[in-house]
């Protein structure tokens, strides 16, 4: 068992479980803002309610969704809460969750029941636990998924949801299971990473998963994450999930907040040492060896599942709708749910690229599906910089941000595909961190804007670190930094010039071996 490290999280987690909150929260709420301690200012991420230090007095309640199902009823709810009792604006985000925005403590109870009532939660959403389960969007309908891995993120969510086993993570632990061949839930900045394998034996073809383990995003940069040499079948993937995340608890490093995540341990120990000791356990546990890896089914692309397409079923179609950067509103919400309900089986699926997905939709009802005027805000056809934007909840309410992003980044990508013509321009994924956090996975994007204050003249302004080149997939590969500092007013000149360059740039590398930074300068702003 493992001993308390130490960080001001750790000591917070010693003195009780996050999870007790759930508890103290009727209390909490009826006592007011004023009285919450700092420790359970913390504490409450447990129940999934964070504190918006920008908005002094108000919280933001992640809601789980395991794999982004979820269906009309509980989106309807989340919309008339979010009415009710926040400011009517949504978030989705990049691990397909909702999150509900200025929400008072005094609501958290009744929130919590009204979530319930519909089947959802927002528990362990925030700080050391396992954060939701990623699964495809579109598993169970992809004609050429390899498995529908739904059921696999289910069932290993359903064993840590609401169990002090894994309450006290020496960090955050993302998951994705899928059998998407497409890269649409980036495996390899996971900290595990199951994605499809077949096993090619002398008997029938099995189908089931490697493990990936070990990747991350953020300050200390992209991590690809490790393969484990390990294949599994359906039927263990919880379990093998199960046992990594006691074996990181066990022996993840719990003093230098920067230093805590899996990855770290699996760099310190070696990828052999972690896959013997997880292999001595799963024996002890389970009887039986770990498998050795099979073959890799992932493409070398990555997708977002937008448009009108035909589903695995015979005369059914999903329709993937872009919500531009992720946010909604609570109306827009509702009648998504009206849609769900009249053309298709009811069921709204979110993407971790911020999107939606109905499905079920038979073929005769997809022209007045197209008609409908929700279809041109959120458009099954967007712009090719549209459909590939992704961007943090930057400054609105996040007090970390350096830039207010979602905002700019549309009105920067309107007029790009203004000047460019859309038809001119190949579809590329953009996407904006407000802060070296990387929130939005900017590292693996094809072009990838960090925020960033710049000063010009003494006077502070928003800007940008620019990246170039990132790639998700089996070749998965951190982009480039081409530019530093460069003002947000710039930006349409600045990415107008790098998309006409897009394809050379992509293949701009360091120099390692001379540490050499390669900085373009467009020529007007070089004197
Ligand atoms: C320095 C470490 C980090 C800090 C302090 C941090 C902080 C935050 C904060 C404050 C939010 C919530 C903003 C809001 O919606 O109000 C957030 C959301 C989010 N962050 Fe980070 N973050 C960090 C690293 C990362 C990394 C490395 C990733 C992985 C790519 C990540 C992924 C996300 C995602 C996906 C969300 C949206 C909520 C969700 O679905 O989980 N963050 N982060
Ligand atoms: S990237 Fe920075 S600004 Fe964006 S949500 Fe994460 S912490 Fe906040």
């Amino acid at each position: 068992m493992f001993v308390a490290g130490n960080n001001p999280i750790e000591k917070i987690k010693a003195e009780k479980d996050g999870l007790d909150i759930l508890q103290e929260i009727d209390k909490i709420a009826a006592e007011g803002y004023d009285k919450i301690s700092a420790a359970d200012v913390e504490r409450l991420k447990w129940i999934g309610a964070f504190l918006r230090k920008k908005r002094p007095g108000y919280f933001m309640i992640r809601i789980r969704i395991t794999g982004g199902r979820a269906n009309s009823k509980q989106v309807r709810a989340i919309a008339q809460i979010s009415e009710q009792l926040g400011n009517g604006v949504l978030d989705i985000t990049t691990r397909q969750q909702v999150e509900l925005r200025a929400i008072k403590i005094e609501s958290v109870p009744q929130i919590l029941k009204d979530l319930q009532d519909v089947d959802l939660n927002a528990f362990q959403t925030g700080l050391d636990n396992i954060r939701n389960v990623n699964t495809c969007p579109i598993s169970g309908l992809n004609p050429n998924e390899v498995l529908d891995a739904y059921p696999q993120a289910v069932e290993f969510t359903d064993v840590f949801l609401k169990n002090k086993e894994y309450t006290n993570l020496p960090h955050k632990m993302n998951v994705t299971i899928t059998g998407c061949q497409d890269n649409c839930t980036h495996p390899e900045s996971q900290d595990i990473g199951l994605v499809p394998a077949l096993k090619m034996g002398s008997g029938p073809i099995e189908k089931g998963f490697n493990v990936l383990v070990g990747g991350k995003m953020g300050s200390g940069g992209f991590y690809n994450a490790k393969d484990l040499d390990v294949f599994v079948q359906p039927e263990d993937a919880a379990k093998i999930c199960s046992e990594i995340a006691l074996l990181f608890r066990d022996f993840g490093f719990r003093d230098e907040r920067t230093k805590c995540r899996l990855s770290f341990l699996i760099q310190d120990w070696g990828i052999e040492k972690f896959r013997a000791e997880l292999h001595s356990r799963w024996k002890a546990k389970y009887g039986g060896s770990l498998s050795r890896a099979e073959a890799d089914q992932r493409s070398d692309d990555g997708t977002n599942h937008l448009g009108i397409h035909p589903q695995r079923q015979p005369g059914l179609y999903f329709a993937g709708l872009s919500i531009p950067v992720g946010r909604v509103t609570a109306k827009q919400m509702l009648e998504l749910a009206r849609l769900a309900e009249f053309y298709g089986s009811g069921e709204i699926r979110f993407t971790p690229q911020q999107n939606v997905i109905l499905t079920y939709i038979p073929r005769e009802k997809i022209e007045a599906l197209k008609e409908e005027p929700l279809l041109s805000q959120l458009s099954p056809a967007p712009g090719p910089l549209t459909l590939g934007l992704v961007s943090c909840v930057g400054i609105d309410y996040c007090n970390l941000a350096l830039i207010e992003t979602k905002g700019i980044a549309v009105q920067v990508v309107a007029e790009l595909e203004k000047r460019l013509g859309k038809e001119n321009i190949s579809s590329l994924r953009m996407h904006w961190s407000g802060c070296e956090a990387a929130c939005a996975n900017h590292h693996t994007a094809d072009i990838g804007l960090q925020g960033i204050k710049a000063n010009i003249d003494d006077r502070i302004v928003d800007a940008v670190h620019i990246f170039v080149g990132g790639k998700t997939g089996k070749n998965a590969r951190s982009g480039e930094k081409i530019m530093e500092l460069v003002p947000v007013t710039m930006l349409p000149d600045v990415l107008e010039l790098i998309i006409r360059n897009m394809a050379l740039l992509k293949k701009v590398r360091r120099n390692t071996e001379a540490e050499k930074r390669v900085v373009m300068v467009p020529m007007d702003y070089a004197a």
